[in-house]
């Protein structure tokens, strides 16, 4: 047997089970076309939302170097806390920078409660939150989505999403808010939605008492932050293992960062929501029921899914299919996400060849 053997049988139980992943290299033309496999296409499968990652600005700003250790160590910079300053500035609250969202949500889940307390985790929750609770041996109840009548008494902490990222919707956030501290993942809607971009819960009006947000999504750079009280930031820092244990971000990217917070404007907001509405209001005059109300916009196919994803990315659009594990077995659904750099042509064709495809494939041809 090989030295690797082991790892070979599960590689291969893998791919028997269809559940393969596998990397595509995509050569970026501008903020939503480029080159995929030697073939052009239009994206709508990033998280860029305000096309900021292309802004020349934000380019521009990554300069410097980096940090060479953990920001508690020799790796904490002015331009880490001119960043910190600039959120602190925009919620009005204490924030502290992480390295990424994933790394960001251990560090809360796994700090602000403790063995004894109970948490309520929408069933829908992303894996780096599921992943932060188990890393806080809380007593974890996994209540179903968009259901707070299912927040168990005593419980010390509700966690939720600001934005679904498989199902584009935004749950009831008010009816979360109790007695229990709220936490809300606004991932997929920090510089998207809300007063100034805060996200869904400032849209809804209220203050829940974590939020996370990141910095790789709609500010088009990388990095996350936490806002909260004062005592969360000064736990965070001395507890928090994804924040101690890690070198800090490098210079260029939080200087990127800080560029592209302030050219997330209501102009490009808009302008993503112009693009919304046309592509949500195209798809229903189809007959193409879609998930959500939001950027992210699924539509449901089950076994057609890849299929369907693969016809359209022959015709030039690439929208992600999503399979089961990912989402449950019999949902599978193509996943579009928008962007407020697509054009009206983009879209305009995107649902013309979409109605195609989806036709094709009704009749078992494609
Ligand atoms: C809801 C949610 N939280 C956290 C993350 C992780 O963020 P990051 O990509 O910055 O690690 C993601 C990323 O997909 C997400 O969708």
């Amino acid at each position: 047997m090989s030295r690797y053997g082991a790892l070979q049988r599960r590689v291969e139980n893998i791919a028997t089970a269809g559940l393969q992943r596998t990397l595509r290299t995509l050569d970026m033309t501008d903020a939503v076309t480029g080159t995929l496999n030697g073939g052009p296409v239009t994206v709508f499968c990033s998280n860029d939302y305000l096309g900021l990652a292309h802004h020349p600005d934000v380019r521009a700003a990554f300069q410097g170097s980096g940090v060479g250790a953990s920001r508690l160590i020799s790796g904490n910079r002015p331009c880490h806390e001119a960043l910190e300053a600039a959120l602190e500035n925009l919620f009005d609250r204490s924030v502290t920078l992480f390295s990424s969202g994933y790394h960001a949500n251990l560090a809360l889940m796994s700090t602000a409660v403790e063995s004894t307390d109970i948490v309520a985790s929408d069933a829908l929750n992303h894996a780096s939150l599921i992943d932060g609770l188990r890393l806080s041996r809380a007593d974890r109840r996994v209540i179903k989505h968009n259901t707070p009548t299912a927040i168990p008494d005593g419980t010390k902490m509700v966690v939720v999403e600001g934005v679904y990222s498989m199902d584009g919707d935004i749950i009831d956030l008010p009816a979360y808010v109790g007695d229990h501290w709220l936490t809300v993942d606004e991932a997929h809607s920090f510089g998207v939605l809300g007063p100034d971009g805060k996200g869904a819960a400032a849209a809804m009006g209220i203050e829940p008492d974590f939020v996370v947000g990141t910095l790789g999504k709609a500010i088009g750079t990388y990095g996350a932050f936490v806002v909260g009280p004062p005592e969360l930031k000064a736990l965070l820092l001395s507890q928090g293992r994804s924040f101690i244990f890690t070198t800090g971000l490098p210079e260029p990217v939080v200087r990127a960062s800080i560029a592209g917070l302030s050219l997330a404007t209501d102009a490009r907001r808009e302008a993503l929501q112009a693009n919304v509405r046309r592509f949500r209001f195209g798809l229903k005059e189809l007959g193409i029921d879609a998930l959500g109300s939001t950027h992210i916009v699924p539509i449901v196919l089950g076994d057609r899914t890849m299929k369907v994803a693969d016809s359209l990315l022959r015709r030039g659009h690439w929208a992600a299919g999503i399979r089961s594990p990912t989402v449950a077995p019999g949902t599978e659904r193509v996943r579009f996400t928008l962007s407020s750099e697509h054009s009206n042509d983009q879209i305009d064709r995107l649902l013309e060849d979409l109605n195609a495809v989806l036709k094709e494939t009704e009749h078992g041809n494609a």
